[in-house]
């Protein structure tokens, strides 16, 4: 038996990963807390819980890792989870990380490097999402309740990526046990982008009137905080927001189009695909 477990299997990424390699034709098993009951090849699957690791695991010949969300410190979760992998004798391992590193997270940086120095591994370094202008994100409740982006990043600039074509690229990557993989990929959208950019994007796809506040970094933590957010995480993100303002995360790649043939959609398309999302 062969096929790809996909961790976080019902999530932006994951849901759209699932649906992409079945399409192709390649088995598929979507691994969460909550597996959907109609798919008969979802799996419970929960990072707190390790007795749920090696059923997820059986039978695959791949994973795509998807680390515990929200958290500051996930290695030791995840370094059991992977000496199953190997284990396993799991021949590909794609993991979805991210092109910012969160201040206080050293163990994401110690994680990846794991990954990668597995045959196999490849570590995604994903930009910031677009779908986190879609609720339920707190940024994006703000623009659908106030009319308002609240940042601490200025006009500094994103590579931001459609969820979309960070799942395309996993796919691109976990359909073939053939495809050449490098071990670091960097994925991004088209160009780099500000909130003073999308907002006037929004609006011009949307006709919704979107401004921008310029709030301070502390703001941005109690705002977060008052999302639900744990605090270490909050202020770990909030902190990014100052790498953004200062220009540390402006940066785009060509592994979109390199993997999948095709160009990473664009800000402008992803309003008009959710423009649902603004209608008062
Ligand atoms: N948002 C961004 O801008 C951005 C940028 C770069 C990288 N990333 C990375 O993207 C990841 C999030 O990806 P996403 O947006 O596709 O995820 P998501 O939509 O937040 O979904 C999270 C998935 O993980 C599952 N999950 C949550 N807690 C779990 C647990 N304890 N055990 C097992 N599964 C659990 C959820 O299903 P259940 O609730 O049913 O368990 C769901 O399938 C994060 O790791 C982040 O670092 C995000």
């Amino acid at each position: 038996m062969s096929g790809v477990l996909v961790t976080g299997g019902t999530g932006r990424t994951g849901k759209t990963l699932v649906q992409e390699l079945r399409n192709a034709g390649v088995r598929a098993r979507a691994a969460s807390r909550n597996p959907a009951a109609a798919d008969p090849d979802a799996i419970r699957f929960d990072w707190r819980d390790p007795i749920t690791y090696g059923p997820a695991l059986d039978g695959m010949d791949r994973v795509f890792l998807l680390p515990p969300v929200e958290s500051v410190d996930p290695l030791p979760l995840v370094e059991p989870f992977l000496r199953q992998v190997q284990r396993a004798g799991v021949q590909r391992l794609v993991m979805l990380g991210s092109a910012i590193v969160l201040p206080n997270a050293p163990s994401a940086v110690e994680m990846a490097a794991q990954v990668q120095a597995r045959p196999g591994g490849v570590v995604l370094r994903a930009s910031g999402f677009m779908q986190n202008f879609l609720r339920p994100h707190p940024l994006a409740e703000h623009i659908h309740r106030l009319g308002e982006i609240r940042t601490a990043a200025g006009d500094g600039e994103l590579g931001w990526v459609d969820a979309r074509d960070v799942a395309a690229v996993a796919a691109a990557l976990l359909a073939d046990l053939g495809a050449d993989a490098r071990s670091d990929y960097l994925i991004t959208g088209p160009h780099g982008m500000g909130y003073p950019q999308a907002a006037q994007i929004i609006t011009a796809r949307t006709g919704r009137q979107v401004r921008v506040e310029h709030i301070t970094e502390e703001d941005q933590i109690a705002a977060y905080r008052a999302s639900g957010m744990p605090t270490e995480f909050a202020a770990a993100l909030a902190a990014v927001e100052r790498g953004i303002k200062e220009g540390r995360e402006d940066q785009v790649s060509t592994a979109v189009l390199e993997l999948t043939g095709r160009p990473p959609r664009s800000f402008a398309d992803f309003v008009t695909d959710h423009a649902y999302e603004w209608k008062r």
